[in-house]
């Protein structure tokens, strides 16, 4: 393949008034082997024909991202399923009708019109059918099934708006449909079905329990930390470092009625402890935290937040705002040139919660339990 150092990279705002003419105009990019990013409900995807090879190609090298680690399918219906992959057991199809259009995506066996560069060789594919109408048009329009990974580059944040796109990808892709904010802010969760017992590879937008009242028995195939060097893993990605700002992240962490006063303590004392040696902090907090740490004269706060960065990420008890905001939150302290960005880690770890704080230990260069 030709090296692609630089191309020109057209962003393509999408409204109700030009929707047929952006998705004709993308369809055609990836027909001709073209790379397009576009929103789905979870992250904004880097996307290219999933059945050509030198347009796959592409997509790692905008992204910088290790050959060996596969891509997600994406089709615009059901049936486009049995196009790509064979062998489809039950449980995948009771997943496929609760989920479907939605954020998870299956591990099938695939059939060998899928190359080998879009799953690394494996001979499974991840597929996922996107809840997203620009999303779903777009594979409509190429006619074809899209490659698509998180269109960040490679270990850094997913990027939840077209200007964490444009940040990370301008002049590497030939065009980025801006779409707005996505809906969720973390990626699918990834069910490899070809076992007897589904297995869990990574927690996403669909939660375990929501997946486990529809097969019954599951078995968690992930880890939250991050995994050493030569380890075997079952998902290729999961070698990888992921969602990292640049800055030092230190998550602190407790999520049940004892520990939560003391996350409070704990992230003002660090706090503390950095501001004492002029280091300048950012801060994640739910609204719960930034109440306890800075309720204001009542004699008790030990710090004064107002010098810090602060960005706030929803309320302990609703894990859907800490999704949508964790990879903004990241990114913008990234921008806010602090040394240290520490991480309230005190939301609970229901629902999609178990997708955030897996992405948080993930980002994390230090995990203070309390
Ligand atoms: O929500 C999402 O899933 C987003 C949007 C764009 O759809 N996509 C996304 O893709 O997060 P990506 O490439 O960042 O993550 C895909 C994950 C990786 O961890 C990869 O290793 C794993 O899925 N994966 C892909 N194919 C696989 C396979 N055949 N077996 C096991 N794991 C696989
Ligand atoms: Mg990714």
């Amino acid at each position: 393949m030709k090296n692609r150092t630089k191309c020109v990279t057209q962003v393509l705002k999408i409204d109700n008034t030009n929707f047929t003419e952006i998705i004709k105009k993308s369809g055609t990019i990836i027909k001709n082997g073209g790379t397009v990013v576009f929103p789905t409900e979870t992250v904004y995807g880097l996307g290219a024909d999933a059945l050509n090879p030198d347009a796959v190609a592409k997509i790692f090298q905008a992204k910088g991202r290790p050959a060996d680690n596969p891509l997600i399918v994406h089709i615009a219906s059901k049936e486009q399923v049995h196009d790509i992959t064979e062998d489809i057991p039950h449980q995948a199809f009771e997943l496929m009708d609760t989920f479907w259009p939605g954020a998870l995506t299956l591990i099938l066996k695939r059939k060998d019109i899928v190359p080998d560069i879009t799953t690394a060789g494996l001979d499974t594919v991840a597929v996922r059918l996107p809840d997203n109408t620009i999303a779903v048009g777009l594979i409509k329009e190429a006619g074809t099934p899209i490659a698509a990974p998180s269109a960040n580059i490679s270990g850094r944040p997913s990027p939840t708006t077209a200007e964490h796109v444009i940040f990370d990808l301008t002049g590497k892709v030939d065009a980025i449909i801006d779409g707005g904010a996505v809906e969720i802010g973390v990626e699918s969760t990834v069910v490899d079905v070809t076992s007897d017992i589904p297995v869990i590879l990574r927690p996403g937008g669909v939660s375990i329990d929501e997946i486990q009242k529809c097969v019954g028995e599951i078995a968690v195939g992930y880890s939250d930390r991050k995994v050493e060097d030569g380890e075997t893993v079952r998902s290729p990605g999961m070698k990888y470092t992921h969602y990292s700002p640049q800055t030092t992240v230190v998550l602190v962490e407790g999520n049940n009625a004892e520990t939560t006063a003391a996350v409070s303590a704990k992230i003002s004392e660090i706090v503390e402890d950095y501001h004492r040696i002029g280091m300048r902090v950012g801060l994640m907090l739910t609204e719960e935290t930034e109440q306890e740490i800075s309720c204001g004269g009542c004699g008790f706060c030990v710090i004064d937040i107002s010098s810090c960065e602060v960005f706030m990420l929803g309320n302990r008890d609703e894990p859907e705002d800490a999704a949508r905001n964790l990879f903004a939150g990241l990114r913008y302290l990234d921008e806010m040139d602090v040394d240290v960005i520490i991480v309230d880690g005190s939301m609970t770890h229901e629902g999609v919660g178990a997708a955030v704080l897996n992405r948080l230990r993930k980002a994390a260069d230090e995990i203070i339990e309390m």
